[in-house]
């Protein structure tokens, strides 16, 4: 890694730095709605090598790009004024100067295992372990919680994606063994554990290999229906509908938007549950949260689509206790929770229910709950 920085940038890096993936237990498309989430930090990471520079030129190299190194000047930087991948690094930076802080150039070298477009959050891993590098190069007084809020401002403004704050809080704020509960108004955290190993029980991740972005207009169109809804409902955010004022609220919406309510509202509703059954340890209980929460993406909230209702119906049948879509849908990855003697025989009937169905073969992947953001060495 060393050595390759080296190549590409002709001097020797000042530290390494990695920012993880997430998958969501529960609570999809509650976090621009100022509800609650549930994520798990993956143990699949963006690991950066970095050395600042004094001549405030930002240079940009990752291995799974094409070999080019974009190279910028901080001074310079404005939404809109790079694109692709580096659009998403040099944001962050563009965010800092922005926020107030004192920042200057950098050589950044990127490595990531985190599949992309697969809903595993690859972007906000990118944004994240560079805020991280940026607070250790130049000394900022930054929280893992402000790092997370400040990438997402860096993907809101300099990207352009107009995606809630769960991703980038996961990627920053999560720990090793536990989920984060966040009540994503006041972005209040409480760490449950996590640790389905010691309950016998894996969690299996079934990337669908639909190529999921979140950039692509159809996120920003069920947000902004929910904004719609709660504007008409005279609501802050819907996290402000109380689940006994559902049937009357879903009675005054055009029907449009009454089943995207109900989904907001039911979920916030499982967050909570699924967090009082972990703190108890029942974690087989966790599983039909987990596949209700799919049922009312998949027919309330419609952002599934055929490859994770597939995987949910099928990992079920075959002795997972549950499973849902996780991320913003339309592809993407779905998680199942299974004992941990049918792990390979739900991955087996996925893959085969796939095959039968014409569908691209899944990738398939247990993970554990793993340690948010944070130097290396
Ligand atoms: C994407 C967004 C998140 C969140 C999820 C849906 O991952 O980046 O902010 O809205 O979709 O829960």
């Amino acid at each position: 890694m060393s050595d390759d920085f080296q190549r590409i940038f002709g001097t020797a890096p000042t530290g390494v730095w990695a920012a993880p993936g997430r998958v969501n237990l529960i609570g999809e498309h509650t976090d621009y709605n100022e509800g609650f989430v549930l994520p798990i930090a993956l143990p699949h990471a963006v690991r950066l090598t970095a050395a600042p520079r004094s001549d405030g030129r930002l240079r940009l190299y990752s291995a799974q790009g094409d070999d080019t190194t974009t190279d910028v000047a901080v001074a310079e930087l404005a939404p809109g004024a790079v694109a692709g991948w580096a659009a998403y690094p040099a944001g962050v930076v563009w965010t800092l100067r922005e926020a107030g802080h004192r920042v200057g150039g950098a050589d950044l070298y990127f490595e990531s295992d985190v599949p992309t477009g697969a809903g595993l959050s690859s972007s906000a891993a990118l944004e994240v372990v560079v805020a991280a590098a940026y607070r250790d190069l130049y000394d900022l007084p930054l929280t893992q919680s402000e790092l997370g809020l400040l990438c997402q401002r860096a993907e809101n403004v300099f990207v352009g994606v107009p995606c809630g704050v769960m991703d980038q809080m996961a990627s920053a704020c999560c720990t090793d063994g536990n989920a984060l509960f966040m009540d994503t108004r006041d972005l209040s955290q409480r760490q449950v554990p996590f640790r389905p190993a010691e309950r016998g029980l894996e969690l299996l991740v079934i990337d669908t290999k639909v190529k999921h972005d979140l950039g692509d207009g159809a996120y920003a169109s069920v947000r902004s229906g929910c904004e719609r809804a709660a504007a008409l409902l005279g609501l802050r955010a819907l996290r402000d509908l109380p689940a006994e004022g559902l049937p009357a609220a879903l009675a005054e919406l055009p029907p449009e938007l009454a089943p995207v309510v109900r989904h907001v509202v039911t979920e916030d509703d499982r967050v909570l549950r699924a967090v009082e059954l972990l703190d108890k340890g029942e974690f087989g209980a966790l599983g039909p949260i987990l596949t209700a929460g799919h049922a009312s993406l998949r027919d309330d909230f419609k952002v599934s689509c055929a490859e994770t209702d597939l995987a949910v119906e099928a990992a079920v049948a075959a002795g997972a206790l549950g499973a849902r879509m996780t991320g913003g849908g339309f592809g993407g990855s779905v998680i199942a929770l299974v004992p941990a003697g049918v792990t390979a025989a739900v991955g087996d009937a996925v893959t085969a229910a796939f095959e039968r169905a014409g569908f691209r073969t899944p990738v398939l992947f247990t993970v554990a709950a793993s340690q948010g953001a944070g130097r290396l060495s």
